[in-house]
Formats: structure tokens, C-alpha cells, sequence
């Protein structure tokens, strides 16, 4: 992994990447932030050694280097994931090359369902917390000690002063966010009303298919984290809804006016 790790940072290098000062996974919502990047490399997935391709229908895969808001970024346009059949280090790669391009800073975007009774399809939410629900971890196995720590804090994960930096920004922006708990799962079935209630026992707000593999790897290298949720469906108590992916991808893209708007503040102000 080590090595695999090198090998991608020093093509992407010789590509025409330098230091970043943040990482940004582009989930659904945000996959437009590339429309406000002045780009200076955009290559293909299947043109980066050791990158998977993306299989989801709406989920393109390319990374970028640029500047927005005159900071400069690596952006994964397009994720990896679980549900997919790639291993949980297949999807935490990009996480690891950002880091060994330069930058210790993490922020994703993510489609997620909301569970908590205040929460509307539509709403963006600051990610505060997560859980991991997805029964594997991508750091399992023999631990790479130049990568981390074996054992892993996570008390901090979600870092505070960025997120109180959205909140003004949001302010700034008249944009009522929500904040709340990520919890992820592996999908690709969506929730059991049974199991939407479970996730609201649990203590979490929303629920998605992402995010929380690639928020480890980043701790594990000691980077600071933020995300931002868009809901895009809702699992409230009593009530029978359905959800589709389409829908999923309807109610993301809906949000990705106001995704970028804030996304592009708050990079100035970083
Ligand atoms: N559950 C899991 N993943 C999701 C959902 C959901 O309701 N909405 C978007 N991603």
C-alpha cells in the first residue's frame, strides 16, 4: 500500500499536481465545485495508476488540481465505494494520495437519509459526528506505522473551528443548516423502516452509503476533517416512504447551487 501509495503521488506529481491545501471528495451535492475551480489538471480515473473507476450511474470519476477561492485543491470528483465490491482500502486510496500530495486537510460531501424529525429533503447538514455501522474498518490488518498509530483517536474527527467557520458562513449566506450525526453503512439497500429507526435509536440524523471509511483513513493520518451532507430522503418514524436512487440524485443535484456557494466562502475564509 505504501509503495502503491508513492507510485500514484509522484505520476500525479509528474502530472502537474502540486501541494494542495485541502482534499475535497466531490458525493453527491457538490459534484458542481468543479464548474467554480480554475482547473489545472483533470485526469480520468482509468488513467491513475492504482485508482478503481467509479461504476455508479451519476458518479463520474476524475481528479483534479486547481485553485478556488485562491486555495489550492485536490479534488476527487466521483468516489469509491463499499457497496461497489472495491475493498475497503480501494476506496480509502485517494484519501491516502491526497495526504502524500501535501495537503492535512479532509473535507467530503455526501447524499445521506434523514432520520431526524426536524429534517427536510433538501437540507444541508454540517456533518458534527459519525458512526461506523459498516461491520468492516478499512484500517484492519498489519499496520502501516509511516501511514499512522495503530490505534486511532476519534474524538476530534469532525474538526470544530471549521465547522464554526461554515455556521458564520451560512449566516453570512442566510442558509439554515442543520448539524448533526453521520451514520454510515455499507448499502446498496436502502433502509428498513425497521432499520431507519435503529439508526435513529442509535443517535445518529442521518444515514449514508460513504464518507465514514475515508474520514478513518484521514484520522488515521492525522488529517482534519469537515462534511457536508445533503438529505435527500427521509426515514421518519410511522410514516411509509420509498426512495430511489434517481430520487437521491434529483434532490442532490437540487442542492448544489447553494453546496457550492458555501463551499466556495468558506475555502476564502479558511
Ligand atoms: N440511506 C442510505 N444511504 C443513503 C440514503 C438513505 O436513506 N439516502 C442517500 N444515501
Amino acid at each position: 500500500m505504501w509503495n502503491k501509495v508513492q507510485e500514484t503521488v509522484k505520476f500525479l506529481q509528474e502530472k502537474g499536481f502540486s501541494t494542495p491545501d485541502y482534499g475535497i471528495v466531490l458525493g453527491s451535492g457538490l459534484g458542481n465545485l468543479v464548474d467554480v475551480m480554475q482547473v489545472e489538471v483533470k485526469i480520468p480515473y482509468e488513467e491513475i495508476p492504482n485508482f478503481k473507476v467509479s461504476t455508479v450511474a451519476g458518479h463520474s470519476g476524475n481528479l483534479y488540481f486547481g485553485t478556488i477561492s485562491g486555495k489550492k485543491v485536490v479534488i476527487q470528483q466521483g468516489r469509491f465505494h463499499f457497496y461497489e465490491g472495491w475493498s475497503m482500502q480501494d476506496v480509502t486510496f485517494p484519501i491516502r494520495v491526497m495526504k502524500f500530495l501535501g495537503t492535512d486537510n479532509l473535507i467530503v460531501s455526501n447524499a445521506s437519509g434523514g432520520v431526524n424529525a426536524d429534517f427536510k429533503v433538501g437540507d444541508i447538514m454540517i456533518i458534527s459526528d459519525q458512526i461506523g455501522f459498516l461491520m468492516e474498518n478499512p484500517l484492519l490488518g498489519i499496520n502501516e506505522e509511516r501511514f499512522g498509530n495503530r490505534f486511532v483517536d476519534m474524538h476530534d474527527t469532525y474538526d470544530k473551528p471549521m465547522i464554526v467557520l461554515m455556521e458564520q458562513v451560512a449566516k453570512n449566506q442566510n442558509i439554515n443548516l442543520k448539524k448533526g450525526v453521520y451514520l454510515g453503512v455499507s448499502g446498496p439497500t436502502f433502509e428498513t423502516p425497521a432499520e431507519y429507526n435503529m439508526v435513529r435509536n442509535l443517535g445518529a440524523d442521518t444515514v449514508g452509503m460513504s464518507t465514514v471509511p475515508e474520514v478513518i483513513v484521514a484520522k488515521h493520518m492525522n488529517m482534519k476533517c469537515f462534511g457536508l451532507s445533503v438529505i435527500t430522503d427521509l426515514g421518519v418514524e410511522g410514516e411509509v416512504v420509498s426512495v430511489s436512487h434517481e430520487e437521491v440524485q434529483i434532490a442532490a443535484k437540487a442542492a448544489e447551487k447553494v453546496m457550492s456557494k458555501l463551499m466556495v466562502e468558506f475555502l476564502s475564509i479558511l
